[in-house]
């Protein structure tokens, strides 16, 4: 977050023009004015970015979701039992909310589900779809975006809830940088209070033979889901990006124990954004994802700094995943 404010200070100034949403223009503008070129992940995600997101899910090299899964699988009714009956489930950035279902039938008489999602869209099909299978669960749908949640519609805070369960799954959190996730994990606490719990998952894989296949797949989608990113930016910032000119790369950093995904400039080349002109030398990468991948320990830590200390721990047979049952300590 405070990367992304810092950006945005050192802006060029902006005409401006109707229908830019001025925080992805900034977010565009300061980023590629940078020395290592970089826009926030989160502008991967239009319709399109959200679409191509799904489709990666199903890549064979894209190992998380399917695992998470599997232990979700085995995993509910135990923390169906941690959170008691009548639990309020609150679910962060829940997209498609495909590992929901799992939750919800496992525990005893859920009072309340809050999906809490930036896209409308997903919002509504995911509400829809489960409504069909739980139709007597009140649910309250909100179009927010969760990384700046300071407090919970009604619904979650009922009289009748019995405890608050935050479902943030899908390793979303290694997304943001270790101190953005504190600061996430933080607030999220803030909002739900002392004795709630937070399923997260954690990707912890460490193996570049297998991070660098799920994030560079065989049949390209990636690379489509990344270089999406060049084509909003030619439509919503009159940018003249050739989608051509910039080839795909996931890339393991084993200091930082992070997948990075990157658009690396095939030629010497000189684009426009918005009336701003920026340089590519052959080779210049612009930065567009971090995955950081969390070891046991290190994800215990950063979770007890924000104030969460761990219930249960839920990993596949190949350590590759984890599922972190935590509880709000202050
Ligand atoms: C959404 N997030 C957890 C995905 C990840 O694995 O970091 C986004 C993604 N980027 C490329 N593939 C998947």
């Amino acid at each position: 977050m405070s990367a992304i404010l810092e950006r945005a200070t050192r802006a060029p100034a902006l005409a401006p023009v109707q229908s830019v949403d001025p925080a992805f223009a900034r977010d565009v503008l300061a980023g590629l004015s940078m020395q290592h070129k970089s826009i926030p992940s989160t502008w991967l995600y239009d319709h399109r970015g959200s679409q191509l997101f799904e489709q990666i899910t199903e890549l064979p090299e894209y190992y998380p979701t399917r695992t998470e899964t599997w232990i979700l699988e085995r995993c509910a009714a135990q923390i169906a039992a941690e959170a008691g009956p009548e639990a309020v489930v609150v679910e962060l950035g829940s997209g498609s909310s495909r590992k929901t279902p799992l939750l919800l039938a496992a525990l005893e008489r859920p009072s309340a589900y809050v999906p809490i999602d930036i896209s409308a869209q997903f919002l509504d099909e995911s509400v829809q779809a489960l409504g069909r299978r739980f139709p007597t669960l009140p649910m309250a749908p909100l179009v927010a975006d969760f990384t700046r949640l300071q407090t919970l519609p009604e619904l979650a805070f009922g009289a009748a809830g019995g405890r608050r369960l935050v479902f943030f799954p899908g390793s979303t959190i290694g997304n943001f940088v270790p101190e953005a996730a504190v600061g996430l994990l933080e607030r999220i606490g803030g909002a739900v209070g002392r004795g709630a719990l937070l399923v997260v998952g954690a990707d912890a894989t460490q193996d570049p033979g297998v991070l660098v296949p799920a994030y560079d797949d065989a049949q390209g989608v990636t690379a489509a889901f990344n270089k999406n990113l060049l084509t909003r930016i030619n439509r919503e910032l009159d940018a003249d990006f050739s989608a051509t000119a910039f080839r795909h790369e996931a890339r393991w950093d084993p200091h930082h124990q992070r997948v990075e995904m990157h658009l690396v400039s095939e030629y010497t080349q000189r684009v426009t954004v918005l009336g701003h002109a920026f340089r590519f030398a052959a080779g210049e990468s612009i930065h567009t994802e971090n995955s950081y991948k969390y070891g046991i320990v290190k994800f215990q830590a950063l979770a007890r700094r924000a104030g969460w200390t761990q219930r249960q721990l839920w990993m596949d047979a190949k350590a590759r995943f984890a599922l972190h049952v935590l509880e709000r300590v202050r």
